[in-house]
C-alpha cells in the first residue's frame, strides 16, 4: 500500500497530504499518553494500523488505532499484523473456510497472501497457492502446495483437485480469469485487490473485520502465524524499501528499523 500511495494510485481514496510520511503499520512501545486518552499507558507495546504517517522514530497517533501486542512476539512480526496479517484474517472469515475446504491463494508467497496460506491451514483447510518457482519450496514450508501463475494456471489448479474458494491477493485479468474457471459458480472468492476485473467476475471485495489486528496478532502469539522477513532496511532505506515492494516479488514482508 506504502508504495501506491507515494506513486499516486490511491489518490480517489486516500487523498496525500504534503508534505507528507509514508507508512500504513508500525509497532512501538508507547512514550506519552494525550489528555483524556484511556486504556493505554507509557510503557505499552502496541501495534499500529492507518494510512500514512508510520516512517518516523516517534509518530503521534490517535489511540483508536492501536492495538495492545501480545507478549509473545517482537516488534517486526507486530508490525506485519496490522495490514497484511489483518487483511488475510478478514479475509477467511468473510469466506467462512474449515475443514473440508480447498483454497487457491494467488499472489501465496506475498505478504497478505503468506498469512492467508497459513491461517487457511490452521483453520483446517488444504491450501493451494501460486507463485514463482522460486518460491515453491517455501510455499511448501508453510503447508500449502505450490503451482506456477502464468498461463494454463487454471489447468495446473485442476489437476490438483477441485477448489472451494479464493483468497486473491494479486487480482488482474489472469488471476480473475482462473477463479471464475476454477469455481464454476460453485464455492466463494474474495479479493484484496478489487478492480474492474473482480467487480465484472462478481468477486467480492475484502471486508476488513474490526479487531482484525489483535485477532492476527493473538494468532501470531499462539505461534500459528509467522511472516519471512524479505529484508530489514533503516528508516533512512525507506525509499529502496518502497522500489523493493514496488517490483512485485517480496517474499513476507520488508522492514524498517527506526
Ligand atoms: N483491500 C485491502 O484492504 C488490502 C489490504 C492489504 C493489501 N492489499 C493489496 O493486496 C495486494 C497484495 O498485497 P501484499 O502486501 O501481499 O503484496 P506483496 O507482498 O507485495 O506481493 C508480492 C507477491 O506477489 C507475487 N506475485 C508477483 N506476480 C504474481 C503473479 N502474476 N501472480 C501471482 N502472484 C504474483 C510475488 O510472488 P513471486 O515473487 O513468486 O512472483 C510476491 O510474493 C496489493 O495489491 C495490496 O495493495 C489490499
Amino acid at each position: 500500500m506504502d508504495w501506491k500511495l507515494v506513486a499516486g494510485y490511491l489518490e480517489r481514496f486516500f487523498p496525500l497530504q504534503l508534505p507528507g510520511v509514508p507508512g500504513c503499520e508500525a509497532a512501538g512501545a508507547v512514550t506519552a499518553v494525550g489528555p483524556g486518552v484511556t486504556g493505554f499507558h507509557v510503557g505499552d507495546e502496541v501495534i499500529w494500523n492507518g494510512i500514512a504517517g508510520g516512517y518516523r522514530s516517534v509518530s503521534n497517533f490517535p489511540a483508536g488505532q492501536l492495538t495492545p501486542k501480545p507478549a509473545g512476539i517482537d516488534f517486526e512480526q507486530a508490525t506485519c499484523m496490522a495490514i497484511a496479517g489483518g487483511t488475510a484474517y478478514s479475509a477467511l472469515v468473510q469466506l467462512q473456510v474449515g475443514v473440508g475446504d480447498t483454497v487457491l491463494v494467488h499472489g501465496a508467497a506475498g505478504g497478505v497472501g503468506s498469512a492467508a496460506v497459513q491461517i487457511a491451514r490452521d483453520l483446517g483447510a488444504r491450501v493451494i497457492g501460486t507463485a514463482s518457482g522460486q518460491n515453491h519450496e517455501y510455499l511448501r514450508g508453510l503447508g500449502a502446495e505450490p503451482v506456477a501463475y502464468g498461463e494454463g494456471l487454471a489447468e495446473r489448479v485442476r489437476s490438483l483437485g477441485s477448489i472451494t474458494a479464493v483468497v486473491d491477493t494479486f487480482g488482474g485479468d489472469e488471476a480473475t480469469a482462473a477463479t471464475v474457471q476454477l469455481l464454476g459458480g460453485h464455492g466463494t472468492a474474495v479479493t484484496t485487490v478489487p478492480g474492474k476485473e473482480s467487480a465484472a467476475a462478481g468477486i467480492a471485495p475484502v471486508r476488513l473485520l474490526d479487531g482484525r489486528v489483535g485477532d492476527a496478532a493473538q494468532l501470531a502469539a499462539d505461534g500459528k502465524l509467522r511472516f519471512s522477513i524479505y529484508e530489514r532496511l533503516p528508516l533512512t532505506g525507506a525509499a529502496r524499501a518502497l522500489g523493493i515492494s514496488r517490483a512485485g516479488h517480496v517474499r513476507g514482508k520488508v522492514v524498517l528499523i527506526p
